[in-house]
């Protein structure tokens, strides 16, 4: 097999049949396969199934029932399956004309690159098909920021953002990839440092059907550009200033009420708390939590940490303080500081530690662990 083609669908019934006979006809003289990732609820897993049977080329279908990852975990998933090491990854909509198959494989044959991009943003590329203006600002912005905030990984790539591209498979290493939303190859760029070729395209009207683009899928880019760029730790911060804030606001609130200035603290406390456990949950260590512990025991952890991190932090500025002439206000930003840094470790050393596997003794020491930890983020 010289190419394996992987296409994510949702809902693209309409669209299969073309695509596979304007894919075939482009792929004629290679060996090809196209890999469908379908996360569909309508009748496309049919309906590709109808046209795989007298298709000319080997036609594939993973239908994965819980559609984790969204696009970039589909496209991951195909990469799994792929027969060869060569993937090209596509849009099932046609949006991604299929007649530049060739160049851009022949563009990875030339053997110099890990990485070929269709890029609409690069010489004479178009984005003529973005449905409407404020798609083309969207688009234009959130290139433009991707780029400035990876000067180094994205010096040679106008378009991180196009789902056109071709990548072999054996330059990533798929363990550092957290795939979620519609962005795979920015992940891909962003984490490893990868040699790329641009080959400019013109991005087509859809043929069929309508697009699954939504503000959702901006907040998840927003998400995974500040992971990629800052790594958990700043995942971490943004919710702990949320808590913070938070936590002003209830005590202010509650003592206008009427409720005692302690019991007011103390339930803003425990109100955030409470808040900041789910916001990490969903997106700080979300990818953690599937071989950690149970909820209830994650949970029981840090609820009993950050209890006790608020009951030791008082004391120690009141010995900063008077004990060694700290100034209060300095003292106070010390600790929380410290606290912020012990709490992040904490929780990712301890609350979403992995299970050990049973048998074995006591994993990972803890520098290993710490050193895995750091390198997680991006490019700095
Ligand atoms: N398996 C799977 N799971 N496929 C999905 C999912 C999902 O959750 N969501 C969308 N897709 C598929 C669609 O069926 C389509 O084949 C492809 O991913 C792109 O989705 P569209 O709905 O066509 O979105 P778009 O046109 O706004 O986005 C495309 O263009 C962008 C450039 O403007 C995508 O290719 C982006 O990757 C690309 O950056
Ligand atoms: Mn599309």
């Amino acid at each position: 097999m010289d190419l394996s083609i992987i296409v994510p669908t949702y809902n693209e019934a309409p669209n299969i049949r073309e695509l596979v006979r304007r894919v075939t006809r482009a792929t004629e003289g290679m060996r090809a396969e196209i890999i469908f990732v379908d996360d569909s609820r309508d009748d496309t897993p049919a309906e590709i199934l109808r046209v795989a049977q007298d298709a000319a080329i080997p036609v594939r279908l993973l239908h994965r029932d819980v559609a984790s990852g969204g696009l970039g975990g589909a496209v991951v998933a195909g990469m799994h399956l792929a027969e060869s090491d060569t993937c090209l990854v596509m849009d099932g909509d046609l949006q991604h004309p299929p007649e530049k198959i060739p160049e851009l494989a022949e563009r990875m044959r030339r053997g110099d690159v890990d990485v070929v991009v269709a890029s609409r943003y690069t010489g004479d590329g178009t984005a003529h098909g973005l449905a409407d203006r404020t798609r083309v600002w969207v688009s234009r912005l959130s290139t433009a920021l991707t780029r400035a905030m990876f000067p180094v990984r994205l010096r040679s790539v106008a378009d991180p953002m196009t789902g056109y591209f071709v990548v072999d498979r054996r330059a990533i290493d798929d363990e550092t990839l957290n795939p979620r939303g519609f962005k795979i190859l920015l992940e891909i760029l962003a984490r490893t440092p990868l040699r790329v070729a641009e080959v400019p395209f013109d991005f087509a009207g859809r043929f069929a059907g309508e697009s699954k683009a939504s503000l959702r899928q901006g907040m998840h880019f927003l998400v995974q550009l500040a992971a990629l760029r800052f790594g958990k730790m700043s995942l971490f911060a943004i919710v702990g200033g949320l808590g913070a804030i938070a936590n002003v606001l209830i005590v202010w609130a509650l003592v206008r009420l009427g409720v005692n200035y302690v019991v007011a603290a103390v339930i803003a406390a425990e109100v955030t708390i409470v808040a900041n456990f789910l916001l990490m949950e969903r997106f700080v260590f979300q990818d953690m939590k599937g071989q950690a512990s149970r909820v209830g025991s994650r949970f029981a952890k840090s609820f009993a940490f950050n209890n006790a991190e608020a009951l030791v932090r008082l004391p120690i500025v009141a010995v900063l303080v008077s004990g060694w002439h700290w100034s209060a206000a300095i003292a106070t930003a010390v600790t929380l500081l410290a606290a912020f840094f012990v709490r992040f470790l904490f929780h990712a050393l301890v609350v979403y530690a992995p299970k050990r596997p049973q048998g074995r003794a006591l994993s990972t020491p803890i520098l290993d662990e710490l050193d895995r930890q750091a390198v997680l983020p991006g490019e700095l």
